[in-house]
């Protein structure tokens, strides 16, 4: 897909790597200059570099989504070095380490640290952020407005699973604070949407996948086997679903969740 995003400039948070990265690349593929803000030092400047080395135009801005005040600091450094700032993509996400317990043995740090990052995280940036968004895009109702935000949920986020427990309820939250945005930015111009993956395969989601022989794992095979497409998502597709929500053409989308999960949420695959 090609869109025009030349002059357009965009904050993809979590960019260093996983679906952050293949949503940078799709945006600088497409025009954009992109800044990416990561808690991760090395791997974000080092994708910075990458991008610069070919050709684009990206900054890498250390910071903590869940940290207010570094996300007000992100914000400033990256309209201080842009200009200006128009679109913002909420990536940066964790989930439950590998121990997964039901929710009357979760342990409270990982609650509090998931729902920090996950859900909070959407918050501390969109807040940073927004003013700066108003500042430059086109103004109201116009078919022109290049104000966007686009926030990766999950899933989890519409269909519960289980052990889980602080996933599923910032990624839920992450889908209801979407829509609540876009009623709130729509009149002025920002139109807010979500994308929400199913299992993407990642360097982290790799290894949960493949065994050594580079086959299906037993898991992997009965977490395939609820997705009617039979296998996990590549970041770049879940990219191109994000370079759609900040293409021009989609001017009258505004607190959609766009699910790219291979069916996963269609419905049961099971027959009756
Ligand atoms: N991979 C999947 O199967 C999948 C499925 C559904 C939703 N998602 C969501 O997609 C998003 C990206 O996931 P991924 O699989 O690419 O993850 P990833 O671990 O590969 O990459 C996440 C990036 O976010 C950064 N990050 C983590 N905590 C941060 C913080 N506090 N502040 C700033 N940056 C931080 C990391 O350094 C990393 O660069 C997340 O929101 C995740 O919940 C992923």
């Amino acid at each position: 897909m090609k869109v025009a995003l030349e002059e357009r400039v965009a904050i993809v948070t979590g960019g260093a790597q996983g679906i952050g990265r293949s949503i940078v690349d799709a945006l600088i593929d497409n025009g954009a200059q992109v800044a990416i803000v990561d808690i991760d030092k090395e791997a974000g400047k080092k994708t910075a570099e990458e991008i610069q080395q070919s050709g684009g135009t990206c900054l890498f801005v250390e910071g903590d989504v869940s940290n207010a005040s570094e996300m007000v600091s992100a914000a400033d450094q990256v309209v201080a070095h842009f200009g200006k700032v128009e679109i913002l993509v909420n990536n940066a996400g964790i989930n439950t380490r590998s121990d997964r317990v039901p929710i009357h043995q979760y342990a409270f740090e990982d609650w509090q640290r998931i729902l920090d990052i996950d859900l909070t995280g959407v918050f501390t940036t969109s807040r940073a952020v927004i003013p700066h968004i108003l500042e430059c895009h086109s103004k109201s109702g116009s078919e022109n407005a290049t104000g966007r935000i686009v926030n990766i949920s999950s899933i989890a986020g519409l269909v519960p699973l289980r052990l889980q427990s602080a996933y599923v309820a910032a990624k839920a939250g992450v889908a209801n604070l979407t829509r609540s945005m876009a009623l709130e930015l729509g009149p002025e111009g920002i139109l807010v949407n979500a994308v929400a993956p199913g299992s993407t395969l990642t360097r982290g989601t790799e290894a949960l996948f493949y065994g050594d022989d580079g086959a299906y794992t037993e898991n992997a095979a009965s977490l395939l086997s609820h997705i009617p497409l039979g296998r996990p998502g590549k970041t770049t597709e879940i990219a191109a679903a994000v370079l759609f929500l900040v293409s021009p053409d989609a001017s009258y989308i505004n607190g959609n969740i766009l699910t790219v999960d291979g069916g996963w949420t269609a419905g049961y695959t099971r027959d009756w």
